[in-house]
């Protein structure tokens, strides 16, 4: 049977492709890429990361808008974006013959949708196909990795959330937090910023990756002018961090 394969590629770096996913890649006769815009340059990753292993067909299709005008209805708006994203590569899938791949970035578990785009498109049942995942370089991996830390503290928790739900995680009692997708640097809304610490890390694996670390309400404004100089050299930024209550807390 012909199989589509969702490969974790890393983080920014291609040398974080593992040798496994190269493998995955060679093995595929096409690979198909959402493009977001004409300059989209998780596409051009791909495509450089595609030519460096076997060189498959790089299929581009472009990505279903997404409507954000709802944001009470921040899910119903993402269910229905994976629907037209399902939609669209099944398209692909029937008009094709062989193997394919989806070149997830970073690992295909954390905040990303493929894996869930795919098991719709297989209920569908259209297109027949078995699938499999091989793990990827996750940023929060790399993130911990430049700063040398651990997530957590001895036996405890850590909890992976976004910018938008930061507060909530917040008022609820976490005291290690990894934020992602938090494109207005949730950290500095919040109250008693001297009794977190941050380690935060941009563009990760990048020729322009940035790191900061230090306690909170100390390292804001720091965070906030290297974010900004990080997109001005690249165009882009991705950030991540984490964060972690330092008040009554005990040593890693
Ligand atoms: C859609 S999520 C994808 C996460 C990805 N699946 C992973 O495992 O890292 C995108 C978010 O990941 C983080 N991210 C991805 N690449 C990054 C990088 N190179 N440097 C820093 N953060 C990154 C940022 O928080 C960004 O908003």
């Amino acid at each position: 049977m012909r199989r589509v394969r969702i490969i974790g590629i890393g983080s920014g770096h291609p040398d974080q492709v593992t040798a496994e996913a190269a493998e995955a890649i060679r093995s595929v006769d096409f690979v198909i890429a959402a493009a977001k815009s004409d300059d989209d340059r998780l596409l051009a990753a791909r495509r450089e990361i595609a030519a460096r292993h076997g060189d498959p067909e790089v299929v581009e299709v472009r990505d279903p808008e997404r409507d954000r005008n709802d944001p009470a209805d921040y899910t119903g708006a993402v269910i229905d974006w994976h629907e037209a994203r399902a939609a669209a590569y099944e398209q692909v899938l029937a008009e094709r013959d062989g193997d394919a791949a989806f070149l997830v970035w970073g690992d295909p578990m954390l905040y990303d949708s493929t894996i869930r785009v795919v098991e719709r498109i297989a209920e569908r049942a259209n297109v027949t196909f078995a699938w499999d995942v091989l793990p990827g370089i996750s940023s929060l991996q790399v993130l911990a990795a430049r700063h040398r830390i651990v997530l957590h503290e001895v036996g405890q928790p850590t909890v992976i959330t976004t910018g938008r739900r930061l507060a909530e995680a917040v008022g609820q009692g976490a005291e290690n937090i990894a934020v992602m997708l938090d494109g207005r640097l949730a950290c500095a809304t919040l109250a008693d910023q001297d009794q977190w610490r941050i380690w935060w890390g941009a563009n990760l694996g990048t020729p322009t990756e940035a790191l900061v670390a230090g306690r909170l309400d100390t390292v804001i404004d720091e965070i906030r002018t290297v974010r900004a100089e990080a997109r001005e050299h690249s165009d882009w930024v991705m950030d991540t961090y984490l964060l972690r209550r330092t008040s009554g807390s005990r040593s890693a």
